[in-house]
């Protein structure tokens, strides 16, 4: 690394103030306002994770039956949403489509003043299920499906509409601590593309649209599709250590491990790992799950890199029977509560960032004219 690039990646640069969420404060934690993600995981519903970072607390039994059946009745999508959603190919990425969906509810449903902000966010947050379902039924099984599934959370009402029934428990209750422990996330890439748009006092639709570009790329939310890409490659434990290996010594990547804050596990991957092997046990599966944890064993004895958030995700949502191109669309369902948190602190605080940048270019010189270039 030369003197010129040292802050590469702004790595460990302080880039404002948040009440929202600490990252590896205290070591390997993370908190939602104050409240370890484990005990969220345990103690909570994705819905109260939801009110707790978008209203500033956690809700009381009252506001929660409140807040349930408010995102429930914004579920429904609006006819011109679903014309545009019907004209978008089948091979086209499932992120595209939530970037096309989000950015066009901005026309049809403008945020008119920041007053409605609230009103957006819950939105947002309940209509993102409906979008990337309805389009991925309507271009692969060519039907319409009906959004109103009735189920309360928001991971059953997305699993009930992509499979036509009501998840059992454990898929229900996987899919709420997955949607829990994706939520939020400080100052990540797409969080802070959230709020640098917020910053010129754009409007809610712009930031989540931005945010949208900025979690698809592999280096961010794209992780668990690849690492799942990865993984089924591997017929047997055997075949993923070959493999693992030939990798690490070409230096290539592997998706899935690694972080660029904490540094030595990340505090989500215990608590999907362990639901990723209650799904292995309920469906009977004797080789994604040990394989996944031979390339966890492999990349700590060797490399001392850890599984991350996505690793054992590939494996819970491919038990849950989502297909992998959904991986990310998932991670936008649940991340959508933090970046509007964002966006909305962002707001209440505002100065449009704009940092200053190093110049390695040309000294200053002359324009020649056209004819001698
Ligand atoms: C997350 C990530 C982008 C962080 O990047 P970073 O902050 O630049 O990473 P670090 O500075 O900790 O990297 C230290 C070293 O470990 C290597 N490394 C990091 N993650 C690695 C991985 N997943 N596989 C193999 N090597 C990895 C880096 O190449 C680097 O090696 P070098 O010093 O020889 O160049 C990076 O770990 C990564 O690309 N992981 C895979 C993608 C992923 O899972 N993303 C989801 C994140 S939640």
């Amino acid at each position: 690394m030369t003197a010129s690039n040292s802050g590469a990646g702004l790595r460990g640069q302080s880039a404002g103030e948040t009440a929202i969420c600490t990252v590896g404060a205290t070591g390997n934690s993370l908190r939602y306002r104050g409240y370890d993600v484990e005990a969220l995981a345990t103690e909570t519903s994705f819905t109260e994770v939801a009110h707790l970072l978008l209203k500033g607390h956690l809700p009381t039994s009252k506001e929660l039956e409140g807040y349930q059946a408010r995102l429930q009745s914004l579920r429904e999508l609006p006819a011109p949403l679903r014309s545009v959603l019907e004209q978008i190919p089948k091979d086209a990425h499932p992120m595209d489509v939530l970037r096309t969906g989000c950015s066009f509810l901005g026309n049809i449903e403008p945020e008119l003043d920041f007053e409605s902000q609230q009103d957006c966010a819950d939105r947002l947050l309940a209509i993102c299920p409906s979008i990337i379902a309805y389009w991925y039924r309507f271009s692969h099984d060519n039907v319409r499906i009906d959004t109103d599934t009735g189920e309360v959370g928001v991971g059953a009402h997305f699993l009930h509409m992509l499979h036509d029934a009501s998840p059992s428990e454990l898929f229900a209750r996987v899919m709420d601590v997955s949607l829990i422990l994706y939520a939020e996330h400080e100052f990540n890439a797409s969080t802070f593309t959230a709020r640098v748009c917020a910053s010129t006092l754009s409007d809610m639709h712009s930031c989540i649209t931005g945010a949208i570009g900025s979690l698809r790329g592999p280096l961010h939310g794209g992780a668990n599709e690849m690492a799942m890409a990865m993984l089924e490659q591997y017929a047997s434990v055997e075949a993923a250590r070959d493999d693992v290996k030939a990798k690490l010594a070409a230096k290539e990547k592997i998706m899935g491990f690694g972080h660029a804050v904490y540094r030595e596990r990340d505090p989500r991957n215990a608590i999907i790992k362990h639901w990723a092997g209650q799904l292995a046990e309920a469906v009977g599966d004797a080789t994604l799950y040990p394989v996944s944890e031979t390339v966890e064993a492999m990349l700590w004895d060797e490399k001392r890199l850890f599984a991350n958030a996505d690793f054992y995700h590939a494996s819970a949502y491919h038990f849950m029977g989502i297909p992998t191109p959904l991986f990310t669309p998932i991670f936008v369902m649940s991340r959508v509560t933090g970046w509007c948190a964002h966006v909305m602190e962002q707001r209440a605080n505002n100065r449009i960032i704009r940092p200053g940048a190093e110049y390695t270019g040309p000294s200053a010189r002359p324009v020649p004219p056209l004819a001698e270039r």
